[in-house]
């Protein structure tokens, strides 16, 4: 730790204090900024967080949809995302109108939308997921067609694992689709002892060739509880440096530093002190979608 930077983190201490805030860190986040967090982890486990605090301030490290939803959970909370230009591009690839135009496509189908998604498509839909429960949320449907939006590789890792009829949505996050089957091979041939695990993200020819498919939260699970000493990531490289703190006897690769997703990098200490400084930027969604996203977030939180 730099003494600039340990000046820098007293002075956030300090204030979050005095805001009574939280910092909620995504495991993508940079090492600096996991390292102040009081709580890292994936999506489902920070939405959870962010419903159950008893702070009146969330600052949100991570992309604009995890703020968003975590506003949409606690209203009366202030929201901050330290980096307002930190979006997901995978949640840009649908709206709210073009959802409605597949709901006329495909008529009495359940809608079902990863949390990687704006509020007005939330609210859109039936129920939201994520990576870590989309398989369970998938299976608490009664019976009837899916629509399934907008992440297609995670819709088809799901209606894979399910069996279920699906209409999936083009998405795609521009970060895991450059993990390549070739980076597979590659790693396994560099480490032949190790397991290889990736995320639902990834393409299927990638997911076809790895030992496990989990979510962010799963993979350091997954990671605590293997005998194996070796593990490959296909994920986001930010990853690894959670898992090499509470995993010093382990060895950590990713399949591809191309994976690298710059929205997440964007939340530096700097700007996380600024936005406890200034109370800024909040994420607001408008009380009639909020309440409408709402239903669908609950409906996920529902499911065992
Ligand atoms: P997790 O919910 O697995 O953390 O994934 C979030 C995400 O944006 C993956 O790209
Ligand atoms: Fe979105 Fe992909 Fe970045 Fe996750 S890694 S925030 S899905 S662009």
């Amino acid at each position: 730790m730099t003494s600039q930077n340990a000046g820098l983190i007293s002075r956030i201490a300090a204030l979050k204090e005095e805001r009574k805030a939280v910092i909620l860190v995504h495991n993508y986040q940079i090492a600096e900024v996991q390292d102040i967090a009081d709580f890292v982890g994936d999506s489902l486990e920070l939405s959870q967080r962010a419903a159950a605090t008893t702070a009146e301030v969330i600052v949100f490290c991570g992309v604009h949809f995890m703020a968003e939803t975590a506003s949409i959970l606690s209203p009366e909370k202030k929201v901050l995302l330290p980096d307002v230009n930190a979006g997901c591009p995978m949640a840009d690839m649908i709206t709210a109108a073009g959802l409605r135009e597949m709901k006329e496509q495909f008529p009495g189908s359940s809608v079902v939308c990863y949390v990687n998604t704006t509020a007005e498509v939330k609210a859109e839909s039936d129920i939201c997921c994520t990576s870590a429960n989309a398989v369970r949320v998938v299976e608490s449907l009664n019976g009837g067609d899916i629509i399934f939006v907008p992440d297609q590789y995670l819709g088809d890792y799901v209606r894979g694992q399910t069996g279920r009829s699906m209409h999936l949505w083009p998405g795609y996050c521009p970060t895991h689709v450059k993990i390549r089957p070739e980076d597979i091979t590659e790693r396994r041939r560099e480490h032949p002892g190790a397991k290889v695990v990736v995320h639902p993200e990834c393409r299927p020819e990638v997911i076809a060739l790895a030992d496990e498919t989990l979510s962010t939260g799963g993979m350091i699970r997954y990671a605590r509880r293997t005998d194996v000493a070796e593990l490959v990531l296909g994920t986001e490289p930010g990853i690894i440096h959670r898992l090499k703190k509470e995993n010093p006897g382990k060895k950590f690769f990713v399949a591809s530093e191309k994976a690298t997703c710059p929205n997440m990098k964007l939340i530096t200490l700097e700007k996380v002190y600024w936005a406890l400084e200034s109370q800024k930027p909040e994420i607001k969604v408008a009380e009639d979608i909020r309440l409408r996203a709402r239903a669908a977030v609950d409906r996920m939180l529902e499911v065992p």
